[in-house]
C-alpha cells in the first residue's frame, strides 16, 4: 500500500567537492532509535579498507565552507558494501546536532585512514573475548562480531552492553540477531557469541554497571563463566571516560597488561569519540 505523505520533499544536501583527506559519500539510510541515538548507512569507496574495530573521521562542511569531522568507529563489517555508523545525539554538539537531520540522499565527508586500537591485532591469542560497552561504544563491536577472525581466535565472544534505558539497548538486540542470522557469519555467532545487557536508570532484568557486576563477580555467575583471568581472557573495552578507566583499571588489578597494534598484549581500549561532541 502506497502511503501519502503530506511532507514536501527536501532537497538533498549535496557537498561542493573540495579536494581533501576525505571522500564525499553519499546516505543510503537513517534509523533513529530514540531521541539520543541513531544509526546510519553510506556508500563505500571501493577503495575504502579498514579492519574490524577501527575508527574513521565523518563530517559535513561548516557554513564556512570547512571541513567539520568527529572520529567515528565503522559499525559494519569489514566485507560489506555499504558502511553503517552508530551515533549519539548532542543537542548542543557542533556536528551531531546537525547530523542528527541528515536523510537518505544527502551527502556527506568520510576521511580516508581509519585508525584504532581496539583490533584483533593488538590481542594476544585467548580462549575467550570480552567486548565490554556502554551506549555507543558497541559500534565497533557491530563491526568485530561479524568478523570472521573472531571467531577463528576465540572458543567464545562475550559481548556486554550496558546503557541508561531499555530502548538504548535496541540496536546491539536487533544486531546481535541479524549476526546470528547472518549467512556469512550466523553459524559461528550462534555456536561462539554471547550477548550480555543491563540498564541503569531503568528497571530491566539486569540492572546496574557492568563495572560493579565484575568486581562483584555477579557478571561471571550470570554468564556462567569463571572470573576475568590474564592467562585466558581477552578484553576489548569501548564507551564512555568513566567505564573506560575504571574497566582498565580492573584489568590492571588482575595481572592484565594493555595491548596496541604495535605490542599485542591482554587488553585494549577505545574511546566512544562522539560522545563527547
Ligand atoms: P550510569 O547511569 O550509572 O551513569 P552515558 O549514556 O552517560 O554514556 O552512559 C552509558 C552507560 O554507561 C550508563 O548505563 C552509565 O551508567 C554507564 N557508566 C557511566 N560511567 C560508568 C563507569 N565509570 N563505569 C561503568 N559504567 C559507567
Amino acid at each position: 500500500m502506497n502511503v501519502m505523505t503530506t511532507e514536501p520533499a527536501r532537497e538533498k544536501n549535496k557537498i561542493s567537492a573540495k579536494p581533501g583527506p576525505y571522500t564525499i559519500e553519499t546516505v543510503l539510510s537513517v534509523k533513529h532509535y530514540t531521541d539520543r541515538l541513531f544509526h546510519f548507512r553510506i556508500t563505500r569507496p571501493a577503495a575504502f579498507r579498514f579492519r574490524s574495530g577501527e575508527f574513521i573521521m565523518i563530517g559535513l562542511p561548516k557554513e564556512d565552507g570547512k571541513p567539520l569531522l568527529r572520529a567515528y568507529s565503522v559499525a559494519s563489517p569489514f566485507w560489506d558494501e555499504a558502511l553503517d555508523f552508530y551515533s549519539i545525539k548532542v543537542p548542543d554538539g557542533p556536528l551531531t546536532s546537525r547530523l542528527q537531520h541528515i536523510q537518505e540522499g544527502d551527502e556527506i565527508l568520510l576521511g580516508k585512514k581509519p585508525v584504532g586500537t581496539l583490533v584483533l591485532d593488538a590481542l594476544k591469542p585467548g580462549k575467550r573475548l570480552y567486548m565490554v560497552s556502554t551506549g555507543t561504544g558497541i559500534a565497533p563491536f557491530a563491526s568485530l562480531i561479524r568478523d570472521p577472525e573472531t571467531y577463528e581466535k576465540f572458543d567464545e565472544v562475550i559481548l556486554t552492553h550496558t546503557c541508561r534505558e531499555l530502548a538504548e539497548l535496541k540496536y546491539g538486540e536487533e544486531l546481535v540477531a541479524a549476526t546470528k542470522e547472518d549467512e556469512l557469519i550466523g553459524e559461528m555467532a550462534r555456536e561462539k557469541l554471547v550477548h550480555f545487557t543491563s540498564v541503569t536508570r531503568d528497571d530491566g532484568p539486569v540492572k546496574g554497571r557492568v563495572t560493579d557486576m565484575i568486581n562483584s563477580g555477579e557478571l561471571f555467575d550470570h554468564l556462567g563463566v569463571p572470573a576475568f583471568d590474564p592467562a585466558v581472557d581477552r578484553v576489548m573495552i569501548c564507551g564512555s571516560e568513566g567505564l573506560l578507566k575504571d574497566t582498565r583499571q580492573i584489568c590492571l588489578d588482575r595481572g592484565f597488561v594493555e595491548g596496541s597494534n604495535a605490542a599485542p598484549a591482554d587488553f585494549v581500549v577505545e574511546k566512544a569519540f562522539v560522545a563527547t561532541d
